[in-house]
């Protein structure tokens, strides 16, 4: 019989952390659990998330599985098998200051994109850095599975600290615009081999290849986007914010229709347009604050008020699956093919080997191992991407450094920016805002 697993979730209150559990036990066959244990800096948070899993065991009949929550790292990692990272640093609070202050100023205010990502950025890699840091100490044979964002930035920053470490970085994005495209146009996205290239929210599609229908069915997804606006699916319902992110790909398409992009280009491509429509005074992380985070604290109040039924109120579509699907691949030897956050390394054959870019890559016993594309990118993409890529190196140095002229540098060259003057202004007040969080810069 398989050994039982022992997982722990880094940023255990975190608001995914029900769908993640939820996605483990449906996969309990392929995945069987032990025990479960939520390690969080915040105590009320991860008390909050011990309620709502210990309740969703009892639900779903796993009553030898054992849940803990803690705050001690040495508890939380010694002799585990997975580490599933979702930590946020700084919380939604700070999250809504990435997003107002260059809003204030006319810029992009985002979770990753642009100077609010280079901010979260700053903050992330510390956080990172330290889960990395406590599992190579406490558990150095066990996988961590990586969702923490800016996951281009945290991950430059691990390939350069420990380029050992025995970590998978994956996002989301990619397997929610296909669920999403699959629901509007009328196709089984189970049946699709995508092809992609890019770095994290900054990619294009290059072929879907469907195995029912025999053929590859980008180029007539690249007509429907031109013609007939996508809905948000279910996962997603009533959800502004993404209505907009999933129109704004039938923008994007119509001027460049040779690929499928990743939404999140909008930010760089149609920068004047995001702002135009952003309220500067009410953003994405009041939203999220006003939504999932209130939910999930009802959720928790719930359960403490003594209920016992219509507890559980939560749907991240594919997000947890995604990530249990990684780790059965790891302990099954599955080969199965992701999205995945990687070293470069000849991937992109005319792109720097050492960019941490986004490709398909298989997962197995012996880990990852990415495709290579062979074909070179084209000039646009190119450009596109080594800007980018520049831009992160330097924000990644900045942090290794102190240095305050590589920060400046590297706000400077974001593509959400127009000049340097207005690179420094949002630099400095983002260095005030972040005093608590940034290395000091010299
Ligand atoms: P959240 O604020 O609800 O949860 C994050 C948790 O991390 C909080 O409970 C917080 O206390 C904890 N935390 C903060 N710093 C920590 C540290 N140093 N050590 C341990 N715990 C710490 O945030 P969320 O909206 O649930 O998102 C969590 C993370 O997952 C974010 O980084 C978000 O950007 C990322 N995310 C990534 C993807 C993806 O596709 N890659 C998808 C969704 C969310
Ligand atoms: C997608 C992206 C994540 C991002 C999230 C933001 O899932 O892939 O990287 O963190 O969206 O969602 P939110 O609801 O927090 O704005
Ligand atoms: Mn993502």
């Amino acid at each position: 019989m398989m050994k039982k697993q022992i997982i722990t979730i880094a940023g255990g209150g975190s608001t995914y952390t029900p769908g993640i559990i939820q996605a483990v036990l449906n996969n309990a066959d392929r995945l069987p659990i032990s025990e479960i244990r939520l390690y969080d800096i915040d105590a009320q948070r991860n008390a909050d998330m011990y309620l709502i899993i210990q309740y969703m065991l009892e639900k779903e009949g796993f009553k030898d599985v054992v849940i803990s929550s803690t705050e001690d790292p040495g508890t939380a990692f010694t002799g585990c098998d997975f580490i599933f990272s979702q930590i946020r640093v700084g919380g939604m609070k700070m999250r809504e200051k990435d997003e107002k202050i260059p809003l204030s100023h006319g810029l992009v205010g985002q979770e990753t994109c642009g100077l609010g990502g280079f901010a979260y950025g700053m903050r992330s890699m510390s956080g990172l850095l330290e889960i990395v840091g406590y599992v190579q100490k406490y558990a150095p044979d066990a996988w961590i599975l990586n969702y923490t964002n800016p996951e281009s930035i945290v991950s430059e920053a691990v390939r350069r600290q420990y380029p050992k470490a025995k970590m998978i970085n994956a996002c989301d994005m990619t397997i929610s615009i296909e669920e999403t495209i699959a629901i509007n146009y009328g196709y089984d996205r189970k049946n699709w081999i995508p092809t992609y290239y890019g770095l994290n929210h900054f990619g294009w599609y290059t072929s879907i290849y469907d195995k029912e229908l025999k053929r590859d069915v980008m180029p007539e997804i690249i007509e429907k986007l031109t013609t007939q606006e996508m809905q948000v699916a279910d996962f997603n319902a009533g959800d502004k914010t993404w209505q907009e992110a999933f129109s704004m790909m039938s923008v994007i398409t119509k001027n460049f229709p040779q690929n499928i992009p990743n939404n999140y280009l909008e930010y760089y491509l149609y920068s004047d347009m995001v702002v135009e429509h952003s309220d500067k005074n009410y953003t994405r992380a009041n939203m999220v604050m006003e939504g999932r985070e209130k939910n999930t604290r009802e959720m928790a109040e719930k359960i403490r008020g003594g209920a016992t039924k219509d507890i559980l109120n939560f749907n991240f579509g594919e997000h947890g699956q995604y990530i249990v699907d990684m780790a059965t691949s790891l302990l099954n030897d599955e080969r199965r093919r992701f999205m995945l956050i990687v070293p470069n390394q000849g991937a992109i054959p005319n792109l720097q080997s050492d960019a941490v870019v986004e490709v398909p890559a298989y997962v197995g016993a012996t880990g990852v191992e990415p495709i290579s594309l062979r074909e070179p990118i084209s000039d646009f993409h190119k450009g596109l991407m080594e800007a980018q890529v520049a831009a992160e190196k330097l924000l990644v140095d900045a942090y290794f450094e102190g240095s305050y002229q590589k920060a400046l540098q590297a706000f400077t060259l974001n593509q959400t920016v127009p000049n340097a003057r207005v690179a420094k202004k949002v630099l400095d007040e983002m260095i005030e805002a972040n005093k608590e969080y940034w290395p000091e810069l010299v």
